[in-house]
């Protein structure tokens, strides 16, 4: 029942409505909890392998981690975008990325060793793979990207909550961030619009080059260290 102020008098409509008003606004705070845990064991899990993977080489294999929860706005939006239901229902059957975790690495090589890690765990299970790495997309935006699910466990029961993690190096995270930054779908003119595309497309191809000459560059550091 609805905390309602002492003394106020309501008609039995007005309280039925504040119920179910209330009853979809805890819908609302449990389902964003239970992401909220699902986001935070998957970071976890990151952070853990982290550590080990430092414990046997001198050097982290994850740079940094981000973590968001998609707001009620963004939720909203893409359920109507998408014609689907506007219910909790609805946003744990279609949505796959309410919680989602960035993992920033340094090297190429570190993605593919930290995501076969993470996948080889038992209790994460693999629900898509998306490699914008290998097969970059139209506007060369590249990372990998997994959605998965991982069990929460509440007090009487465990939940398997979908997660979607997002895996790129350094630079491809610097690329993704300043075109994520530049609005230039909306409000420009196509035939320019176009132009900033073009070019946007040569400097992410001129970032993935970069990635791959400091790739060589590390191997050539650590040759030299093993003497050879
Ligand atoms: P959404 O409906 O946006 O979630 O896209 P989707 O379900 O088709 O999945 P997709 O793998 O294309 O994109 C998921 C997420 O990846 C986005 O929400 C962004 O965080 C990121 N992303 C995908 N494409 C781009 C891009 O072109 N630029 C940037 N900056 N980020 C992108
Ligand atoms: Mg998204």
């Amino acid at each position: 029942m609805a905390d309602i102020t002492p003394g106020r008098k309501l008609t039995p409509e007005q309280a039925k409505t504040i119920d179910e008003f209330y009853r979809h606004l805890m819908g609302a705070k449990r389902i964003m909890t239970y992401y909220n845990c699902a986001m935070l064991e998957t970071e976890t899990k990151f952070k853990v392998l982290n550590y080990q993977f430092s414990l046997e080489q001198a050097r982290n294999p994850i740079e940094s981690i981000k973590t968001r929860l998609k707001s009620f706005e963004s939720i909203s939006e893409k359920l109507l975008r998408r014609g689907l239901p506007l219910t909790v229902e609805s946003l744990e059957a279609n949505l796959n990325d309410v919680a989602g975790v960035r993992v920033i690495c340094p090297f190429v090589d570190d993605i593919y060793t930290i995501a076969e890690c993470f996948l080889a765990q038992d209790d994460i299970t693999l629900i898509n793979a998306t490699d914008y790495i290998k097969n970059p997309k139209e506007n060369g935006y590249r990372s990998l990207h997994l959605i998965i699910e991982i069990p929460i466990y509440l007090q009487k029961e465990k939940r398997m909550m979908r997660v979607e993690v997002q895996l790129r190096t350094i630079a491809m995270d610097f690329w993704a961030s300043l075109e994520h930054k530049m609005h230039y779908k909306k409000e420009i003119p196509e035939s320019i619009a176009k132009e900033l595309r073009d070019e946007l497309r040569v400097c992410a191809d001129d970032i993935a080059g970069l990635d791959v000459r400091m790739e060589k560059l590390r191997a050539k550091i650590e040759e030299a260290k093993n003497g050879n």
